[in-house]
This record gives C-alpha cells, sequence and structure tokens, in this order.
C-alpha cells in the first residue's frame, strides 16, 4: 500500500557535516539549518550532543539548538528538529540550553505531538490536550507554538562490532543508556526516536546483518518509549532484496509501519532503489540529506545519504507528495557542497538547476 504522502527527515545538517574534517563555521551550519527550513521540510536533524573528542565537527551544536528555538517559526508549519545523542550526558548538555525555553515558553507541557505519532512514549495522561492543540500545523491550529518542538534521537546499532566502534559500549549498554534519557524526555515532553545502525550491513561484521536481530532491537526500543525507530543501512550494502525481507521481518515480528522510518546511506548507488522498495511497503517517513553530504565517522567508506532532492524527485514521480519545493531544496544543496568544497552529489538537484 504506497501512501499518498511521507514525511522527510532531513539530516544533511547532522548526518552530513558531522564527517566533514575541516571545522564548519556555525554560522554556515545554523544558515543550512534555516534555509532548508524554507524549502517545505518539516523535520530536521540539527545537530548531535555527542563527546567532541569523537566527532568534533559536532561540538558547536547547542549554538543552532539556541538558534533555533530563540527564532520565531518560519512558517505556519512548525518545523521539528532532532538533536541525535548518546547519553546522559549528552541530554544534559542539550537540556542545558533547551530547559530554559521551554519554561519561558510554557513548557514542559509537551510542545507538540508530531502528527506521524502513535508511539507509546506520548501517549501518557500527563500531556495536555490544549497544549497538544496549540502547538499543532494547519488551519485548526489556535497558537502557534512559542518555540520549535524539539525531539531528541538516540543511536544503537544491530551488531556488537558496531555499537563499540560507534559508542564504546555493547548493544545491551547502550539501552541501559537510554532508560534515563527516556524517562527524562518523557517527563519534558521530549519525544524521542532511535536508530538502528548497520541493519542491511556491517562494516565490521559483513553484509548479512540478521533481521530478526534488528526487529528484536526495534521492538525493545518501541517498548522503552521511542516513538519511531529509524532502520539504518549505515554502510549503503543493502539491496532490493535485503531491504525487502528486512521489512518483511518488521511486519511479521508486530511492527508498524507508522512505527518505522528508513534511513538510506547511498554507497553502492542502491538508496533510490531501496527507498522504493520501503515505499511500496508502507513506510511513511524516510531520513536523507541535501546534496547527498555526509557519511559516519565510525563507518569507513561509507558515503553520504540518499540526496533530499533525488529522493523528492523520485516520491513526487510516483504521485507521493512530500511538501518540498525541489527548486528550493536544489539551491540550498548546491550553495552547502559550494560552502564545504564538495561535489553535489544530488542529481535530481543538478539536473533541476541546469534547466
Ligand atoms: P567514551 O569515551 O566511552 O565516554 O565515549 P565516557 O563516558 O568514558 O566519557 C569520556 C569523556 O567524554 C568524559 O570527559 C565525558 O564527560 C565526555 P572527560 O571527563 O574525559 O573530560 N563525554 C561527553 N562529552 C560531550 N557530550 C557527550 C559526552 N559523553 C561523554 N555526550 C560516547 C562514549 C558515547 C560519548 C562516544 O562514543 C560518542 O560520543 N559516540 C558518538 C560517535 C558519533 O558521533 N557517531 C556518529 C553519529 S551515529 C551515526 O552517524 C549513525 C546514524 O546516522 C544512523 C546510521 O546511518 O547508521 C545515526
Ligand atoms: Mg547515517
Amino acid at each position: 500500500p504506497r501512501p499518498a504522502t511521507v514525511r522527510i527527515v532531513e539530516v544533511g545538517p547532522r548526518d552530513g557535516l558531522q564527517n566533514e574534517k575541516n571545522a564548519i563555521p556555525v554560522e554556515t551550519k545554523i544558515s543550512l539549518v534555516d534555509r532548508l527550513a524554507d524549502t517545505g521540510i518539516t523535520c530536521i536533524e540539527a545537530g548531535s550532543f555527542v563527546s567532541p573528542k569523537w566527532t568534533p565537527q559536532m561540538a558547536n551544536s547547542s549554538r543552532i539548538l539556541e538558534h533555533v528555538l530563540r527564532r520565531p517559526p518560519r512558517s505556519a508549519t512548525p518545523i521539528t528538529y532532532q538533536w541525535l545523542l548518546p547519553n546522559v550526558k549528552g541530554l544534559e548538555n542539550m537540556l542545558e540550553i533547551y530547559e530554559p525555553f521551554a519554561s519561558e515558553a510554557g513548557y514542559p507541557t509537551p510542545p507538540g505531538t508530531p502528527e506521524h505519532d502513535n508511539g507509546p512514549a506520548l501517549n501518557t495522561s500527563s500531556q495536555d490536550p490544549n497544549a497538544i492543540k496549540s502547538a499543532q500545523s494547519g488551519p485548526d491550529a489556535m497558537t502557534p507554538p512559542k518555540t520549535a518542538p524539539t525531539e531528541i534521537s538516540l543511536f544503537t546499532a544491530a551488531t556488537e562490532t558496531f555499537t563499540k566502534k560507534n559508542t564504546n559500549c555493547t548493544i545491551a549498554e547502550s539501552l541501559e543508556r537510554f532508560k534515563p534519557i527516556m524517562a527524562k524526555a518523557k517527563s519534558l515532553g521530549i519525544p524521542v526516536r532511535a536508530y538502528i545502525s548497520v541493519a542491511l550491513g556491517c562494516p565490521y561484521e559483513g553484509p548479512d546483518v540478521n533481521p530478526g536481530a534488528v526487529a528484536d532491537l526495534a521492538i525493545s526500543l518501541l517498548e522503552m518509549g521511542a516513538y519511531e525507530i529509524s532502520v539504518a543501512d549505515t554502510t549503503g550494502m543493502g539491496t532490493a532484496p535485503s531491504t525487502d525481507r528486512l521489512l518483511k521481518t518488521l511486519s511479521s515480528a508486530g511492527i508498524e509501519n507508522r512505527d518505522l522510518a528508513l534511513h538510506f546511506h547511498d554507497t553502492y548507488g542502491q538508496a533510490l532503489v531501496n527507498s522504493v522498495v520501503s515505499l511500496e511497503h508502507g513506510i511513511r517517513t524516510f531520513d536523507s540529506a541535501v546534496a547527498g553530504l555526509g557519511g559516519c565517522p565510525f563507518s569507513p567508506g561509507a558515503t553520504g545519504n540518499v540526496a533530499t532532492e533525488d529522493l523528492v524527485h523520485c516520491f513526487h514521480s510516483l504521485g507521493v507528495d512530500t511538501g518540498i519545493d525541489i527548486q528550493k531544496l536544489a539551491r540550498v544543496g548546491e550553495w552547502i557542497s559550494d560552502e564545504v568544497g564538495r561535489p553535489n552529489e544530488s542529481r535530481a538537484g543538478k539536473a533541476v538547476l541546469a534547466k
């Protein structure tokens, strides 16, 4: 059942930039986030609160958080900003910035429930329906949100070796780290999504990652309170058949499409094909990076995410609405490629601009 609309999570400012060796000025990152916010994108992963020793490029993410919280919403549709973090230390660093704004804005009543949400994290009796209503978009919106809706993204992985290389712990330990984060986020009404890396191939353990293990991990994360699992093909090793097999395994395990997002890297040029396989399976949320930026520093050789422009072009060709203006997006892709001194990896983006 192909959905009529999809939600795109733009991860360029985080996944796209985190691997860049040269320090990118924070002003450039902020400008990227703001330019993306003007394209119709409704969800942006804008930075991460990880150890600066491990991923130095993300060290100034608190400045970006401060910026998006401080400025008024840019459009009628509030844009949700996601922040990647691995542990309580990361949460504390994020909350140092977030909490003063949240209390000023009258939170911790939840800043809004994403319309895609059905997850257990938000179905709590502590939610104030009026606060949610006021934060919602569309013609029924009563008052615009006072500050940008904020979400957390946690990350673990389907293999032990990758988990160790990326976060210096075992998979089980990563879940233990998440428990206090989930509890605190819930008390503050901050929705949590969770990534499962290397779901379709591991740089250390090879292409045959057990789909059953991905399903078990997804269930644990949903039960802990994640509203959505982003299933990540970190290495780009996924193929149409392996994507299909994984999605069937996840469905058989009782995981609903609405609780899933797919996160494809394009190392082998299969990300679009795998996205269409997922779309036909009924997946409604996709992660991508403008200009195909990026790669994971702990996945040697892996290239960037599927380019948002390519995904948008492909989905529109299938009659699936993304709400994104591809012309505007293509200009952002060209601009940021110039800024970081990389070729623009989006074929559709370049084609749109050449017309
Ligand atoms: P560790 O070295 O084991 O940490 O790293 P630790 O707990 O032993 O602490 C060591 C020091 O780091 C301490 O400072 C801590 O305070 C500090 P010191 O006392 O030495 O001065 N520290 C922190 N500082 C800032 N923020 C923090 C933080 N935590 C500890 N959050 C750790 C463990 C998890 C921190 C580290 O491994 C880490 O940061 N890993 C993240 C690596 C990363 O950024 N990976 C890329 C993102 S994931 C990705 O790209 C995949 C994804 O796109 C999906 C896909 O495609 O697969 C999401
Ligand atoms: Mg990634």
